[in-house]
């Protein structure tokens, strides 16, 4: 049973309670049906209420049953929706906290409908790449006017139940409750009143039969297109609402509803829509750890310390600051603390100047944030989170000094982005206490936190930093210790394809331009010069002395070696105007690109976008497929998320692994098995990982 009946006096209530959030599962509304039946065979019953139990009246759709068959199993929310609007007896539905997607569309099959202030209201089928598919699209705009429910739809985000009470001529709500806590009471109440109403059989009101116009007509549906074409790029739901919207106004109610249906169904089956979903799902799983229960106790964090006070740690810094939680900034030098705290300034001072922030916010912040050159000033943080240089050296001194200093439980995390974080643990005598809180940068503006599991890591460490992860609002993926983690560990195997298509015939705009067309926010010769050359530079160094087997093209070298590190010393693989970040195809590194390939006897070839693409996300692909085979990633939905929210792949591909998926395995793997074959290529990376060899014939998919 997952909603309650309980009959008050003359009143029937229906409580839907499927916690969290009272999602519309298959259980759920067959207790509503039954609720319906039972309370309109009661001869004692005259109204009925629909309300929700804890902290929602609904969610909307169980999540839980997206994709199977429960989805859309009779009763469907379609059919209870019907059954609400069919019940003899007057039904209100009492919604609060949390009304939306499938939820409200149940809300707007009732009678009446009374709210509590507060509660969110939202159809954010959208964000799924969805449009409503139980009549939101027909009924909304009938109860709030068109603009108002197209804002609702094509936004998917929520708005406050009393300021939609507040829209003239709006019908969604018959009333507001005083407060929530005296929804049920005055839920009662109107039941009862409206049962008085109705004792003489006169007709329910239902909100199908109101009228749906926009006083502009077509003109409106042409406005609204070409707004919501230019902010959709490349998904296709919410033009999509606009056309359910305007048929709304068009159409007969029930054709209507057959128009919502069919973009619904065509919708589900989009590329588009399915990584969203996958997203979705995604997102979630991300936050769980498989041997670290959600129940596992965690410590407290009040406070923070952040050892040094460069890029990293101004950004890091700003996150806890953002959050309320109080940081303490430790430099060697007190030079090096005034130029990090003046960043931080600058930082905030440009959003308050966009007005994203407001000066007493501003000061707030500020007011949680002190410096010191001392480790006794640290001593009592709860966390404390290292971002000095990338040296293991510099490290260990740190490491060392944090574990004399520390208070016993305090959390020691380190920021580095290729160091062994096993061997920094082992610099402590408690290794613990350590973890590997890999930030990305800008470290204030990233979404993605890797979180670094060592051989020692506790449980309780890493269910503390997941939560606070959370805290703000960072989408933590945990990774085990290896090179680079997730996300670098893939991006070497991207750039050195990169590098090996200029020497076999591209030209560096030419790579940008094709992955950018895939959808990336920026291609890897542009995303180099925007990091700085001279770190990849760093890394290939060190290979050649640690794994002088691993080939790259030397074009990046040679770049390095004239000093073009990017835009922060105004050239890199293309040229920059001072002050500007436009990327300038650069005639110079043309020149060096073809003199190194006469100096390697290349003969270029033209190379396709296509091989271009498949290449440098194929490379992502098998790369990840070793790194979950090893167990450092704990599913590949991971993988997708450090992907979609730390390196700009596009949201609608849903991630590599998601889009390995959906090219099909087999395909990748044949077209791995093709590049082995090229003269310029190391076949040795092209051979298809056995976890992708395996998947293939077994017929199965990473996800
Ligand atoms: P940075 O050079 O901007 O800042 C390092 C700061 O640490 C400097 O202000 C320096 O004075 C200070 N410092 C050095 N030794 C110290 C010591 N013994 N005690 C106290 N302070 C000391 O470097 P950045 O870019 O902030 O990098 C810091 C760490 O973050 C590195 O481990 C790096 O690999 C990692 N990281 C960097 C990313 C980036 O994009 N820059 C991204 C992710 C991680």
């Amino acid at each position: 049973m997952t909603a309650q009946y309980q009959v008050h006096g003359d009143i029937a209530v229906i409580t839907l309670d499927n916690p969290p959030v009272n999602g519309l599962g298959l259980a759920t509304r067959q207790a509503v049906t039954d609720g319906l039946a039972k309370a309109n065979a009661d001869a004692a019953v005259k109204a009925i209420v629909i309300t929700g139990a804890g902290k929602a009246f609904s969610g909307g759709a169980d999540i839980k049953e997206f994709g199977t068959p429960k989805a859309l199993a009779e009763p469907n929310l379609l059919s209870v929706i019907l059954a609400v609007e069919n019940s003899a007896k007057p039904v209100v539905a009492a919604v609060h906290s949390v009304c939306m997607g499938g939820g409200l569309e149940l809300s707007l099959g009732a009678h009446y409908r009374i709210a509590a202030p507060g509660t969110s209201v939202a159809l954010p089928e959208v964000k799924l790449g969805l449009i409503p598919g139980a009549g939101g699209t027909q009924r909304l705009p009938r109860v709030l006017g068109v603009e108002a429910a197209l804002n609702l739809i094509v936004s998917g985000e929520p708005v406050k139940s009393e300021l939609l009470a507040q829209l003239p001529g709006q019908k969604l709500f018959d009333r507001m409750a005083k407060s929530p806590e005296s929804l049920a009471e005055e839920a009662l109440a109107f039941a009862r009143e409206v049962a008085g109403k109705h004792a003489d059989g006169s007709a329910l009101p239902l909100v199908r039969n109101l009228p749906c116009k926009h006083p502009l007509g077509d003109a409106y549906f042409q406005f609204a297109r070409n707004m919501v074409r230019g902010m959709a790029k490349n998904f296709p739901a919410p033009a999509k609402c606009v056309d359910a919207v305007e048929a709304a106004t068009k159409k007969k109610f029930d054709d209507g509803m057959l128009f919502e249906r069919e973009i619904f169904i065509n919708l589900m089956w989009t590329p588009e829509c399915r990584a969203l979903r996958h997203l979705f799902v995604a997102e979630r799983a991300a936050s769980k750890i498989a041997d670290v229960p959600e129940d596992t106790p965690k410590r407290e964090i009040k406070s923070v310390a952040v050892i040094g006070a460069g890029t990293m740690g101004g950004g890091i810094s700003m996150n806890f600051l953002n959050a309320g939680i109080p940081v303490k900034m430790l430099e060697m030098k007190q030079e090096a603390l005034d130029r990090g705290i003046a960043t931080i300034r600058k930082n905030y001072e440009a959003q308050v100047k966009k007005g994203k922030l407001k000066q007493d916010k501003y000061e707030q912040r500020m007011a949680l944030l002190t410096t010191t050159l001392s480790y006794d000033e640290i001593r009592d943080a709860d966390l404390v989170i290292e971002a000095v240089f990338e040296e293991m050296g510099v490290k260990q001194k740190v490491f060392e000094q944090l574990d004399k200093t520390m208070k016993p439980g305090a959390i020691l995390a380190s920021n580095t982005s290729t160091l062994d974080l096993d061997k920094i643990a082992s610099f402590t005598r408690r290794p613990q206490d350590v973890v590997g809180l890999h930030f990305f940068s800008p470290a204030n503006v990233m979404k993605l936190l890797e979180v670094v599991r060592g051989k020692a890591t506790a449980k309780d460490v890493l269910a503390t930093v997941m939560a606070l992860a959370k805290k703000i609002r960072k989408t933590a993926v945990v990774s085990g210790v290896t090179d680079g983690f997730i996300g670098n560990r893939m991006i070497e195997q991207y750039s050195r394809q990169a590098g090996f298509l200029l020497d076999e015939g591209a030209t560096p705009q030419q790579v940008d331009r094709a992955i950018e067309k895939f959808g990336f926010a920026m291609g890897p010769f542009r995303m180099g010069d925007l990091a700085g050359n001279d770190i990849g530079w760093a890394i290939r160094k060190r290979r050649a002395v640690e794994q002088p087997e691993l080939k790259y093209s030397a074009t990046a070298d040679k770049l390095c070696e004239l000093g073009r590190f990017g835009q922060k010393t105004g050239a890199g693989w293309y040229d920059y105007q001072a002050g500007k970040r436009d990327a300038i195809p650069s005639k110079l590194v043309t020149d060096m690109i073809e003199q190194h390939r006469k100096e390697q006897g290349i003969t270029p070839r033209k190379i396709s976008d296509e091989e271009i693409v498949q290449r440098l996300v194929y490379s992502l692909v098998n790369e990840a497929a070793h790194i979950l085979e090893e167990g450092i990633a704990q599913r590949a939905s991971d993988i997708d998320m450090v992907y979609l929210t730390g390196y700009g792949f596009p949201m609608w591909r849903g991630g590599p692994m998601h889009y390995a998926d959906q090219v099909g395995l087999f395909n990748v793997a044949e077209a791995m098995k093709r590049f082995q074959k090229n003269p310029r290529d190391d076949a040795k990376f092209w051979e298809p990982a056995p976890l992708i060899r395996k998947l293939v014939a077994e017929g199965k998919t990473f996800n």
